[in-house]
């Protein structure tokens, strides 16, 4: 495990520390920032490369996490996709979805919008109907299991053609029937530089016009100008991370009068270097300042936290308080797609547990 890792120290069993886990654990909370095949530990990942006679340039599952240590967005990108490979079958998806299921609720999350990229898996010859069958089958058994509920959210890779995007879409569609109660939102993601949300204008547009929920990476790696762009172009009702948007004043201030949700990953900006310490980050700024902030953990079997890791992680690094913890759990759940009413149960839940 890389040395930065919030998962290599044991929680303390008191003290503190002991303290602050259990307060985050017990927030009810959404997360609204979360990639399913972020989220494929090492362990499953070999696991699912045996299953499938898959051969990984890596000899073990230790030095496999060694490489997890990145310069940049790409040189992620570039580990992600390639980690991506030992998803084949529908069980795969469906054992990759539900460990994320079991390891949200252990941190308290109540709600999870999880984006999914097909063109991940369709350019190598899986089925889109194989994906959207894995992940269905863990949400809906989670949802049963667990109570915690999720929504999926088809993520368009920015690094290849809109046009392709429009061909993804069509072949989804058909699918909508059978999971248009899981399936709410559309996503923007991949390399950022050098893929302007404009590129995506027309097929954003069609989108919505479906009805469906719109998001779009922006500002993580990429310029202010590409979250207004998505916000203007795209129609985009949250950013993805966003973090840049302070470089753009009149910018910041719309994203506070208007109340637009930012979903920060703030151990992910960490791990790709959009910053050098923790302690360096914008997120407590920005809650003080009034922009809606939400906290989530991106591609958590990557960068070395799940949600709660981060909440943790900020509250000590920024010195957040209880009551902006609990703010920024608040935010979660109004910024998420819930319909009102569950949204308002579960912000009773949250009152009740902070009073
Ligand atoms: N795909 C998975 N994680 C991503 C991130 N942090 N930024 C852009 N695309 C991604
Ligand atoms: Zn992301």
């Amino acid at each position: 495990m890389p040395s930065n890792s919030p998962e290599t120290a044991a929680p303390p069993s008191s003290g503190p520390d002991a303290d602050l886990r259990a307060f985050v654990l017990g927030l009810p909370k959404a997360e609204l920032h979360l990639h399913i095949e972020g989220s494929l530990e090492p362990e499953l990942l070999f696991e699912l490369a045996r299953r499938n006679g898959i051969a990984l340039p890596y000899a073990t599952v230790e030095a496999l996490r060694a490489a997890y240590a990145f310069g940049d967005l790409q040189s992620f990108l570039d580990l992600y996709y390639a980690g991506a490979r030992v998803l084949i079958t529908e069980r795969d998806f469906y054992d990759m979805t539900m460990a994320y299921m079991r390891r949200a609720q252990a941190d308290g999350v109540a709600h999870a919008e999880i984006m999914f990229d097909p063109q991940t898996h369709t350019g190598r010859g899986v089925a889109i109907e194989t994906v959207f069958a894995g992940i269905a089958r863990a949400l809906r058994e989670a949802q049963a299991s667990t109570g915690v509920s999720g929504y999926l959210i088809l993520s368009f890779l920015r690094h290849l053609s809109e046009e392709q995007a429009f061909a993804t879409l069509a072949a989804a569609l058909p699918l909508r029937e059978q999971y248009g109660d899981l399936w709410i939102g559309i996503g923007l993601d991949s390399a950022e530089r050098g893929n302007p949300p404009e590129k995506f204008a027309r097929v954003f547009a069609h989108c919505k016009a479906l009805g469906f929920r719109l998001v779009a990476h922006a500002g993580e790696e990429g310029p202010a100008a590409y979250v207004r762009d998505a916000l203007d172009l795209l129609q985009v009702e949250r950013i993805d991370h966003g973090v840049r948007s302070e470089e753009d004043p009149a910018l910041l201030q719309r994203l506070v009068d208007a109340q637009i949700p930012l979903t920060v990953c703030p151990l992910s900006n960490l791990k790709l270097r959009v910053l050098r310490d923790l302690r360096d980050h914008n997120l407590a700024r920005l809650l003080r300042g009034g922009v809606m902030v939400t906290v989530n953990s991106d591609d958590p079997a990557y960068f070395g936290g799940y949600v709660a890791d981060n909440y943790i992680a900020c509250a000590q690094a920024l010195g957040l308080s209880r009551q902006e913890l609990a703010a920024l759990a608040r935010n979660s759940i109004e910024a998420s797609f819930l319909p009102w009413e569950q949204k308002e149960k579960l912000l009773r839940r949250l009152t009740a547990y902070i009073r």
